[in-house]
């Protein structure tokens, strides 16, 4: 898979329009991951969507929305220069081989299946919580690509093993892993009674879930040896992301960094973890990914 650089930017975040990718590119991201896209365009849910905590953390239940595969696929046709990894979202085979399909002229170098979004009937977690769907997901969106682009699955906490959710996707093709979407959460405001979501619950991502994300990149790095893993969750700094490739990540996806500091944090977190390395006399990134394992 052709990457810039190996930081790269979350679903969801940014993730809209050629421009701002270009703008992202050219600050040090190594790809962008689009918005995940559906078959038809989705309106999402109504305000309050997205909440900054106390706790430094985010809770956003957007829904989903965007403009459907197609529209997209025709936004980015243009496109050569910025590697788009682009995320797709549904539940069933042909639905994934539906939107597959219409990036065919597209310069895609990756798709990501969202197997874990929580707060979206249908799909996401509800789709990723089912290793039989899940395998059949993932078999249905390789034939569709083909050898044009790796299929990577993207994992989260369900209530079933997440671990049996990636060997469903191994089993099924899958050429990488990322890990983690955000986690099922809520808010509750003391004054007013009620929760602050209107879709009451959503998903919980910056800095209180990196320790969390950190186990599951480790434990699907132990458990699946060679697998290629995107680690993401609250990655804020160079230091999180030589952590999430010493857990066994090649690359490492940021997203609610993005609400705090400005896009040059990707060019910050490169340079961060190129000193890091020469200071340890690593020749190449790949030396190091996985390396905590062997302690
Ligand atoms: C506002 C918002 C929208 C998101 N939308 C998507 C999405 O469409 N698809 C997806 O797979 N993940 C989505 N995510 C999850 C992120 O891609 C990422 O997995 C999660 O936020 C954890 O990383 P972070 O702590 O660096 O933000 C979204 C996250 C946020 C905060």
């Amino acid at each position: 898979m052709r990457l810039d650089g190996p930081v790269v930017l979350a679903s969801g975040i940014l993730g809209i329009s050629l421009d701002v990718f270009r703008r992202l590119h050219r600050s040090g991201a190594g790809a962008v991951v689009t918005k995940s896209l559906s078959k038809s365009p989705w309106t999402g849910y109504a305000n309050p969507t997205v909440i900054g905590l106390d706790n430094g953390g985010w809770l956003n239940a957007v829904g989903l929305s965007n403009p459907g595969a197609q529209n997209f696929a025709d936004m980015i046709r243009p496109n050569r220069e910025i590697p788009i990894i682009v995320s797709l979202v549904g539940s069933t085979a042909a639905e994934f081989e539906y939107m597959i399909d219409k990036f065919d002229e597209c310069a895609v170098v990756a798709y990501e299946l969202n197997m874990s979004c929580p707060h979206v009937a249908k799909v996401g977690l509800e789709v990723g919580d089912d290793p039989a769907l899940v395998r059949e997901i993932v078999g249905a969106a390789k034939q569709a690509s083909g050898d044009s682009a790796p299929v990577l699955v993207k994992v989260g906490l369900g209530s079933s093993n997440y671990l049996d959710t990636v060997g469903a996707a191994i089993d099924g093709g899958a050429d990488a892993i990322t890990a983690i979407n955000t986690i099922r959460s809520m808010a509750i405001d003391a004054e007013l009674q009620r929760p602050v979501l209107s879709n009451r619950f959503g998903g919980l991502s910056g800095a209180p879930i990196k320790p969390i994300a950190l186990r599951c990149v480790y434990e699907i790095a132990s458990r699946f040896g060679d697998i290629p893993i995107m680690g993401c969750g609250g990655i804020s700094n160079w230091k999180d992301a030589v952590e999430f490739i010493l857990a066994g990540a090649s690359a490492v996806q940021i997203g609610s960094v993005l609400g705090e500091e400005d896009v040059d944090i990707f060019g910050r977190i490169n340079t961060g973890i190129t000193e890091y390395m020469e200071r340890k006399g690593i020749d190449r990134l790949q030396d190091m990914v996985g390396h905590a394992q062997r302690r």
